[in-house]
């Protein structure tokens, strides 16, 4: 962006972030404006807005594609199975378009394998994460007849073993080790460290292996590892990689044989255009050659569907401090969370291309009633008026699978684009919804 003038109206005193100062607009595949309207594969965004109340967020079905494929067309030399990690977004719709090119999904509890299932996900190409499975959720899990269980502790396994006993089923399993590996992200996304919660420590594992195989209804069958995410190192993969294959070595010399290695997800995004992340191609590059002849899963979901969606919101207010420029939008933490509580970037931009180059420097904020509710702070835009469409980007991953009802607000709607056709695929809650599975006693209404 050329020639553009900065101003800080009433207020010359903010600090300016360098890296907001040089950011240039950066528009992703799926958006792109036509004729200054911005566009989700050539369905206008203003005309969705138009039908459907801001804030949505909107995904463009193509990108998601496109993202899935990238994956499979990287990986063309191993026996790769993509199990979409459908925390990241977890709307019937989108894992049914992931299952529709074949993608697998992990999921990690209850309420996830139940949606996957309702996808229509062949139970084969499920895999059941996470560090505190009950034994309900074992129990259906193994009913379901998921492909395997990433198994996070000796004690999980005990349980695992008496429940697939109770259900006449052999348990499919791989052990979460942990390699001790510094992803270099986020504090609260870093998972491979020797202090975080999940996992076996791999110098402990072996013996737990050894354990695994004397019980009567488990299957050992695999290795998983999920180090951390928003990761912008493939090195990292290839340093956990090293590791879990001394390890799957040494279990060979026991006769413990595997099927799969599966490295997680992770893969970060560019969230600003400053940053440089890997591509498939370059992880591929760099674990493919060492994966032999073992099946590889990997469990991205960041990387799949955040760039695919975005959150549109409508501009309140406007609002000038003697301190701040204030634009106030109608979507809150509750509706993107990741601001307040992660810090994280979303770039910001207007669904209507301003010819104005005149930028201002703004902070977003939500309806909420907390300081916290941001969406992004001392940001430069061109001039921004009430009524205007905002488009907060690469919100398609952890954006409304991490939404609430915070301030009693309803959760928003979900609008998918395919074809240059768009297509609801949740409807915006109701009141109603909000309070239906709530009651008042009766010892309440004696008053
Ligand atoms: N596999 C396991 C075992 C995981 O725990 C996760 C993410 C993934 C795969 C997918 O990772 P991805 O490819 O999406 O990086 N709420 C945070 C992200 C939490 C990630 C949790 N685990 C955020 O908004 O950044």
């Amino acid at each position: 962006m050329q020639n553009v003038k900065r101003r800080l109206l009433n207020s010359d005193f903010c600090i300016l972030n360098v890296e907001y100062l040089h950011h240039k607009e950066k528009i992703m595949p799926g958006f792109e404006y036509v004729d200054d309207e911005l566009c989700c594969d050539s369905a206008s965004i203003s005309k969705i807005a138009s039908k459907v109340k801001t804030p949505f967020y909107l995904y463009s079905h193509d990108t998601l594609k496109k993202n899935y494929q990238s994956y499979t067309d990287a990986f063309q030399t191993v026996d790769l199975l993509v199990c979409y990690a459908c925390k990241a977004n977890s709307n019937l719709s989108i894992l049914r378009a992931l299952g529709n090119m074949g993608s697998g999904m992990d999921v990690l509890s209850y309420g996830e394998l139940f949606r996957a299932l309702k996808a229509g996900i062949s139970p084969e190409k499920i895999v059941f994460n996470g560090n505190g499975k009950t034994s309900e959720e074992m129990a259906y899990a193994l009913q379901s007849g998921v492909f395997a269980f990433n198994v996070d502790s000796q004690n999980e396994l005990f349980l695992l073993n008496e429940v697939a006993k109770a259900n006449n089923i052999v348990a499919r399993i791989a052990l979460r080790v942990n390699p001790d590996i510094n992803p270099l992200t986020h504090p609260y996304v870093a998972t491979g460290l020797a202090k975080s919660k999940f996992g076996v420590p791999i110098h402990e594992a072996k013996e737990v292996y050894r354990t695994a195989s004397t019980l009567e209804n488990i299957s050992v069958v695999g290795i998983h590892s999920h180090i951390g995410s928003q990761l912008s190192k493939v090195e990292l993969y290839l340093e956990t990689l090293k590791k879990i294959m001394a390890l799957v070595k040494e279990l060979h010399d026991i006769h413990i044989h595997l099927e799969f290695i599966n490295l997680g997800g992770g893969i970060g995004i560019p969230y600003q255009e400053s940053e440089s992340m890997p591509h498939p191609k370059d992880l591929s590059t760099i674990i493919s050659p060492l994966i032999n002849d073992y099946r590889l899963i990997l469990e991205p979901g960041r990387s799949i569907v955040g760039p695919a969606g975005v959150l549109v919101t409508r501009v309140l207010y406007i609002k000038h401090t003697h301190k701040k420029n204030f634009i106030v939008v109608d979507a809150g933490m509750n509706d993107l969370i990741r601001p307040s509580i992660y810090g994280a970037y979303h770039h910001v931009i207007s669904a209507t291309r301003h010819s104005n180059t005149e930028e201002i420097m703004y902070d977003i904020v939500g309806p909420i009633c907390e300081e916290g509710d941001f969406i992004a702070r001392e940001r430069y835009m061109p001039r921004v008026k009430q009524g205007d469409l905002l488009i907060i980007k690469d919100a398609g991953a952890y954006g409304f699978s991490m939404s609430s009802n915070y301030n009693s607000r309803p959760r928003v709607s979900e609008v998918m684009v395919m074809d240059g056709k768009d297509y609801i695929i949740r409807e915006r809650e109701v009141c109603e919804d909000m309070i239906c599975k709530e009651s008042i006693p009766d010892i309440l209404k004696e008053i």
